[in-house]
């Protein structure tokens, strides 16, 4: 059976003292839920913040992107090594605002998976068609190419520390959850390609998430789906009481 994850992505959000005060609030009201993995992708500028406020619990910390090489001349950008440093254990990559408003290929994310691979951290690779290309019935083209563009030959042990995000673009922040079922659908389409390139153990152990308006209202009917293995949640997420209640309802439903 596979560990739920909750993970927040406060996005450009909470990047100085709010983010104390949502970390603080978080962690009194979760601090012992151990069934379930409660992860928060607080800006650069917060990670410091929240891990002071998170370090001796449970809820695990992550980074939101990272650069593809470990150190050098690169002005402004973050190594992995960095964020591992400041208590990350995880890092999103391939969020859909970062391919579409930044311009990151498959390719280049698939850079960024090994050198964060390479430094230690666990990876939520995000993946996910736009309105237009559901609508023209290339979805699940798009996420296979998305897939397939990503993985470079890496080892069984660096598999284990990757968690998959479906994310329609046209459910994120828009109030539109992609309807349970249809969410059930690419899951195990994502599951079956996991199996089919690296075989039954990695595939049934890969935890795949949903991502896109995940609401207290809503995470019940997607998180009892066989393949989906829990939430990646933006706007929620930025409130304690919804978080909190998100964590809840999935408690709830999987047991
Ligand atoms: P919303 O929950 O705001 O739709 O955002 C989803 C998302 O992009 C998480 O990475």
């Amino acid at each position: 059976m596979r560990k739920p994850l909750i993970a927040g992505n406060w996005k450009m959000n909470m990047g100085g003292s709010d983010s104390k005060e949502l970390s603080r609030s978080i962690r009194n009201a979760l601090d012992d839920y151990t069934d379930i993995d409660i992860l928060l992708c607080p800006p650069y500028t917060a990670i410091t913040h929240v891990y002071e406020i998170i370090k001796n619990t449970s809820i695990i910390l992550g980074a939101q992107n990272c650069f593809y090489e470990s150190k050098g001349a690169f002005t402004g950008e973050i190594s992995p090594l960095f964020l591992l440093d400041i208590g990350c254990k995880y890092v999103i990559l391939g969020h859909s605002e970062r391919r579409y408003y930044f311009g990151e290929t498959a390719d280049l994310i698939g850079k960024k998976m090994i050198c964060s691979l390479d430094s230690g951290l666990n990876i939520i690779l995000c993946v996910g068609e736009k309105l237009e290309e559901r609508e023209n019935g290339e979805a699940f083209e798009i996420v296979k190419s998305q897939l397939e563009g990503s993985f470079r030959n890496l080892p069984e042990d660096y598999l284990k520390k990757i968690t998959v995000a479906y994310e329609p673009v046209w459910a994120i922040g828009t109030g539109k959850t992609c309807e349970p079922n249809m969410a059930e659908e690419m899951h195990h389409f994502i599951r079956s390609w996991f199996k089919v390139k690296f075989g039954d153990i990695i595939s049934n152990n890969l935890r795949i998430l949903y991502g896109g308006s995940i609401k207290p209202e809503n995470i019940s009917s997607l998180i009892v789906k066989e393949d989906i293995d829990g939430g990646l949640i933006g706007g929620a997420s930025l409130n304690v009481d919804s978080f909190i209640q998100i964590i809840k309802n999935t408690i709830k439903a999987v047991h």
